[in-house]
C-alpha cells in the first residue's frame, strides 16, 4: 500500500502561526505534528508514501526532505489551490496508479497509530469485502466535521459540517482506499464552499454498492487545526514523554517528573515540572517552566513562569510579572516589560493575534 498525507491548506483557525509556517510543522513536544503522522505510516508498513504540498512547500520539503530518516521514501505532489480533499486525491492519480493506499491529513493526530486498520483493510480487500475503510470516532462537537449515520453497523450516509449532525459519529482524517475512488472523485461536483469533498467521494462510493467499511477507533484523536487543540495533543503526548537530560542543569535548578531537556539547553536557578521538554539550546534562567509546556529551540525564558503552553522557535520571554498559561507562541517573538514610563502595554503584533492580560494592581 501507499500512503498519500495532505499537507497543504492554508490554516486560517491557526492565524497568526500559519502566516509564516505550515499549519503541519507547529511542534507537538518539540516534534512537528506531520512527523507523527509519517511515523504512524511507516510503523504500519507503508513506506512509499506522497506528501501533497500547497504554498507552504517549501517549508515541507524542508523538513521531511526525502523520506530516508523515516525509513520512507517521500514524493511531493503538487496541489496548485486548496480545492478541496477529494482534489487532492485527483492530483496524486499519477503517483497512486492501481495500487490501494492509506490517505492521512497532516494536521491529525491518533494516540494508537494506524496498524491494525491498515493490516484489516488489507485483508479485507483480498477477500473482496472492501473497497474504501473509513476511521469513526464519537466527538461533542460532530457539527465541525464529517458526521457519519450507520445502520445495522453499516455506514449509510456521510454529510460534511451538517448544522444539524445525526450522530456523534465523525469521520477522522485517516482513510483507505483502492483505486475506485478515482471513478468517484471525477463522478462528483464541487459542495456549497466550492471543495470538492472526501465526505461526497466515499457517498459516492457507497451509493454505487463499493465496500466502505467503518471502524469506531479506541484512544484519543485529535484535529490540530485549533490552538486549543494543538495544545491539548502536547498535553497528551508529554504525558508518554521518558524523562532525559542532554543539556545541562545547574546545582540550583530541580527537574520533578518527566522532563526532556535536549542537548545543549541549559538550565539555571530554575524548576521544571514535568511532563515539558525544553528544546536545544534554549536557555532557561531563574524560571519556573510548568507542566505540559514544550518549549521548542533557540529560545531564553527568563526571570518568567509558563505552563500549559508550547513556544516556538528562537523566542524570548524575559521577566514577566504574572505565569504565562494556556499560550501558543510562535517563532521570534519577544514578551517581555515595557522598559520605561508610562507604565503602558506596548505591542506589535501579527494580524489575528490574541492576547490577555490580567488585571493589575492599582
Ligand atoms: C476534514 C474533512 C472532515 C473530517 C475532518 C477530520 O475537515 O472534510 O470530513 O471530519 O477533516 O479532521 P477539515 O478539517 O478540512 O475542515
Amino acid at each position: 500500500m501507499k500512503g498519500l498525507i495532505l499537507s497543504g491548506g492554508k490554516g486560517t483557525r491557526l492565524r497568526p502561526i500559519t502566516y509564516t509556517g505550515a499549519k503541519q510543522l507547529v511542534p507537538v513536544a518539540n516534534k512537528p505534528v506531520l512527523f507523527y503522522a509519517i511515523e504512524d505510516l511507516v510503523e504500519a508498513g507503508v513506506t512509499d508514501l506522497a506528501i501533497v504540498v500547497g504554498d507552504t512547500r517549501d517549508q515541507i520539503v524542508a523538513a521531511v526532505g526525502d523520506g530516508t530518516r523515516f525509513g520512507a521514501r517521500v514524493t511531493y505532489v503538487d496541489q496548485d489551490a486548496p480545492l478541496g480533499l477529494a482534489h487532492a486525491v485527483k492530483v496524486a492519480e499519477p503517483y497512486l496508479g492501481d495500487e490501494p493506499f492509506v490517505m492521512f491529513l497532516g494536521d491529525n493526530f491518533l494516540r494508537d497509530g494506524i496498524v491494525d486498520y491498515v493490516r484489516q483493510f488489507a485483508s479485507l480487500r483480498q477477500q473482496g469485502e472492501a473497497n474504501c475503510q473509513i476511521l469513526l470516532h464519537h466527538v461533542p462537537n460532530p457539527q465541525d466535521f464529517g458526521v457519519a449515520e450507520l445502520e445495522d453497523g453499516r455506514v449509510v450516509r456521510l454529510t460534511e459540517k451538517p448544522r444539524q449532525p445525526k450522530s456523534d459519529l465523525i469521520v477522522i482524517g485517516i482513510y483507505m482506499f483502492d483505486h475506485h475512488v478515482f471513478e468517484a472523485v471525477r463522478a462528483i461536483k464541487p459542495s456549497a464552499r466550492g471543495e470538492l469533498e472526501i465526505t461526497d467521494t466515499i457517498q459516492w462510493l457507497i451509493d454505487n454498492r463499493y465496500e466502505v467499511r467503518a471502524e469506531v477507533i479506541a484512544g484519543w484523536w485529535i484535529d490540530t487545526g485549533k490552538m486549543a487543540d494543538i495544545l491539548e495533543a502536547n498535553r497528551l503526548i508529554l504525558e508518554r514523554l521518558e524523562p532525559a537530560n542532554w543539556g545541562t542543569v545547574d546545582g540550583n535548578s530541580q527537574l520533578a517528573g518527566r522532563v526532556v531537556v535536549e542537548r545543549g539547553a541549559r538550565i539555571r536557578n530554575s524548576v521544571i515540572r514535568g511532563p515539558a521538554i525544553i528544546g536545544e539550546e534554549t536557555e532557561v534562567l531563574d524560571s519556573y517552566i510548568g507542566p505540559f509546556t514544550s518549549v521548542y529551540h533557540h529560545c531564553r525564558i527568563e526571570r518568567s513562569e509558563i505552563e500549559h503552553s508550547i513556544v516556538l522557535e528562537q523566542s524570548r520571554i524575559v521577566d514577566l510579572p504574572y505565569r504565562i498559561e494556556e499560550s501558543l507562541i510562535g517563532r521570534n517573538v519577544e514578551i517581555g516589560r515595557s522598559p520605561t514610563k508610562p507604565r503602558a502595554y506596548r505591542f506589535m503584533l501579527g494580524d489575528y493575534s490574541r492576547v490577555g492580560v490580567v488585571a493589575g494592581h492599582e
